[in-house]
């Protein structure tokens, strides 16, 4: 089977075709929609963030010596220190407790925006 028919023959074809790139776009919405919802999103880290503050400074610098800084730190370390505390892997009396509630996706977002800030502080 091969080629195009000839539109008058077929008139079948043209709503099929309709049908499947309908489906298509469907599919295509569907695979954007969920790449939205899953992907790590930097602003919704910055919402989520807020507890986060009064430790790691609305800056991600720390706000007291022992609070290490966040800003610029790369990502994925810090998603697999958010989990280790959550997880139990790593132990901290108050990163434990604060990381206890988030999910995943938390985590990821939170990740992101930290990643983001200027290592250096303010205004990144
Ligand atoms: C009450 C203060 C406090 C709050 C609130 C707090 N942290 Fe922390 N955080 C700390 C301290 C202290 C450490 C160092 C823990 C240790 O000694 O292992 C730390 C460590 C971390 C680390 C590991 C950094 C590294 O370099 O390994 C990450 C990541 C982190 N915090 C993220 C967060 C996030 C995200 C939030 C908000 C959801 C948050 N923290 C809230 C005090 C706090």
């Amino acid at each position: 089977m091969s080629g195009a028919r000839q539109g008058g023959k077929s008139l079948a074809l043209p709503g099929v075709r309709g049908t499947a790139r309908a489906l298509l776009l469907v599919m295509v919405a569907a695979t954007l929609g969920a790449g939205t919802a899953d992907a790590a999103d930097p602003r919704a880290g910055e919402v989520k963030s807020k507890p986060c503050t009064t430790c790691h400074g609305k800056d991600g610098i720390g706000t007291m010596p022992m609070i290490p800084n966040l800003a610029g730190q790369k990502s994925i370390y810090l998603i697999q220190q958010l989990r280790g505390f959550r997880d139990g892997k790593r132990s901290s009396e108050v990163m434990s407790i604060v990381v206890r509630s988030l999910s995943d996706l938390d985590i990821e977002d939170l990740a992101a925006f930290y990643e983001s800030l200027n290592p250096a502080g303010a205004g990144g």
